[in-house]
């Protein structure tokens, strides 16, 4: 972690979003949640799901249900979202290496390489066993789950938490999101921010691309680079 001392030019470190960014586990998101609307006999479509991007378990199913969410009471909303979960945990069990997007082993690698300090700091409560089954745990320096930040994005605890973990002050991390819930937490933080996806959703980035792959090598020597 001393790299800043054997190369000032570089960055102190990077934070990744972990569904959307380095893998996508937004598709399982979405068939869950859809296959919870088919139970409860409503439909549930992919642009709905949009929604749901970067906002925690409980925030997820408040906007899932949204009118529907006075019919429930407590236990039964916990038992919902107890078992969407349940349904996506069935999916990640069959992740592998190979579930990583494309464009994401490569930049991981390549940060390694150059010892610049990585980490993972997502609202999802599931990833440690995301990162555990997509088996790049060796290429990162810290974790934060949902579990570890309570206060899911857009509040930037997540953050600021990852950043204390990493030692390295806000304004030295460079965050790369795919919501704009995570892209508002990251600039809450006081963070540089790289928005995955389209402008629509990620307009507010510093620098926004369609995807990980596409990520230019001139790209990655500014995102390394103080300037
Ligand atoms: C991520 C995803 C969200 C998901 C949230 C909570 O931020 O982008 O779509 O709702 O994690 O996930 P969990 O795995 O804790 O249910
Ligand atoms: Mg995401």
């Amino acid at each position: 972690m001393s790299n800043q001392a054997a190369n000032p030019a570089l960055l102190a470190a990077v934070i990744f979003d972990l569904d959307g960014v380095l893998t996508d586990t937004a598709e399982f998101h979405y068939l869950s949640w859809k296959s919870l609307a088919d139970d409860l006999g409503f439909d549930w479509s992919r642009p709905a799901n949009e929604a749901l991007r970067g906002l925690g378990r409980m925030e997820s199913l408040r906007v899932f249900l949204g009118d529907r969410w006075g019919l429930f009471t407590d236990e039964q909303r916990a038992d919902l979202a107890a078992a969407k979960n349940q349904r996506y945990l069935d999916r990640v069990e069959k992740m592998t290496w190979d579930d990583l997007l494309p464009g994401a082993p490569e930049l991981l690698m390549r940060l390694r390489a150059a010892r610049v300090p990585t980490a993972v700091a997502s609202s999802s409560k599931n990833a440690r066993v995301v990162i555990s089954r997509l088996g790049i745990s060796n290429l990162l320096d810290v974790i934060v789950d949902g579990l570890d930040a309570p206060r899911s994005k857009p509040d930037p605890q997540t953050f600021l938490l990852a950043a204390d973990r990493l030692r390295v002050a806000p304004r030295d991390c460079v965050v790369i999101e795919d919501a704009e819930s995570g892209v508002q937490a990251a600039l809450a933080a006081g963070m540089r921010v790289i928005g995955i996806g389209p402008a629509e959703r990620v307009g507010r980035a510093h620098i926004v691309v369609s995807d990980l792959a596409r990520l230019a090598d001139r790209c990655v020597e500014q995102l390394l680079s103080r300037g």
